[in-house]
């Protein structure tokens, strides 16, 4: 890992810094990336991207919360969120940290507050995603996972192509809607693999086996050759357009998303919206550090 990489990913832990962020309002060219602070802007973001024939996956951003009482306030936010896509009829779902609902601070109150917005999400129709996060979170978000799936069949969650335990871990979801991401975590060599070109081989891998697995298949990478090979390998095993989609991150190589839309393929823009954008936003520049020109150009145009 880079240094670099490693520089924002700390950045992206630290306290002080994370909270300090919610009273600035979107700063440091996050405004490119994130959309908007409240549910205003950001239905009118989801409206945009419905009109041109992309769906979406709402963030209302937030992570490693550490009392009940945000927790319950993260909660309740979803919850309006939600009402909030009913209401407006937008093309949309949702995207959820289990650490923001209460993860760290106690896993049974978590699942109690999952069930309660997975419960609200069915009675709309509305599927929900659990993100995944950094690997000390993992085993309890597929734990939580599996007590939701036996109750209801609209959650699902995410794969990190650059764990060995990745492959497993498909295999026991194969029925379940998932997406596919590369990783966007430090992790160590014990659990992870750490070069590029092995996580991108470990990628294209798990997405073949999804794709002839039951369960729907989200591949999400702004990664072009990833993306030319995934439609290669449709067209060959005539892999229903139905059984699939590719999802990118708001603010990311918006033209490719509209193309791929207009080619035809079901398309899902991640929507991160809220005033706890600041991890998630050092993250992207750790992915990215070309990304870090918005964060300079928006302080010298201040
Ligand atoms: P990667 O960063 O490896 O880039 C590969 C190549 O693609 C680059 O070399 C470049 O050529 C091209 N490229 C990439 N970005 C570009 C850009 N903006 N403009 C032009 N070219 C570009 N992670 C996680 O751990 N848990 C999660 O729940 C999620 N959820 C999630 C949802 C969605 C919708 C997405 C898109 C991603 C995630 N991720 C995630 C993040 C994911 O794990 C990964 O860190 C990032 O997507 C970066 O990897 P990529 O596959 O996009 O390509």
């Amino acid at each position: 890992m880079g240094v670099t990489r490693s520089f924002f990913i700390a950045l992206s832990k630290n306290q002080a810094l994370n909270s300090g962020a919610k009273r600035w309002g979107l700063k440091l060219g996050a405004g490119k990336v994130v959309a908007g602070t409240d549910i205003k802007s950001m239905m009118q973001s989801v409206k945009e991207l419905n009109a041109n024939g992309i769906s979406a996956t709402i963030d209302n951003l937030g992570e490693f919360v550490q009392t009940k009482e945000e927790a319950t306030q993260a909660k309740e936010a979803i919850l309006k969120t939600l009402e909030a896509i009913q209401v407006h009829g937008v093309n949309a779902h949702m995207s959820i940290k289990l650490t923001q609902i209460g993860l760290d601070v106690d896993p049974d109150f978590c699942l109690e507050n999952i069930q309660e917005i997975v419960s609200a999400a069915a009675n709309y129709d509305i599927f929900i995603n659990l993100d995944m996060e950094d690997y000390d979170h993992l085993q309890q978000t597929l734990d939580i996972l599996n007590v939701l799936l036996k109750e209801y069949d609209n959650v699902g969650t995410v794969i990190q192509a650059y764990l060995y335990r990745a492959e497993k871990d498909l295999e026991n979801l194969k029925n379940v809607r998932l997406r596919l991401v590369k990783g966007a975590y430090k992790e160590s060599p014990e659990v992870s693999l750490q070069e590029k070109k092995e996580i991108d081989e470990n990628y294209l891998k798990l997405i073949k086996l999804h794709l002839q697995a039951p369960g729907y298949t989200s591949i999400a990478t702004h990664d072009h050759h990833i993306i030319e090979q995934v439609k290669a390998f449709v067209k060959e095993e005539n892999i229903p357009l139905h059984s699939f989609e590719f999802q990118m991150l708001y603010g990311f190589r918006t033209e490719m998303q509209k193309d791929l839309a207009k080619e035809g393929f079901a398309f899902t823009t991640y929507v991160p919206f809220g005033q706890d954008w600041y991890a998630y936003y050092m993250r992207r520049l750790a992915e990215r550090p070309q990304n870090i020109n918005l964060a300079l150009k928006s302080l010298v145009s201040k």
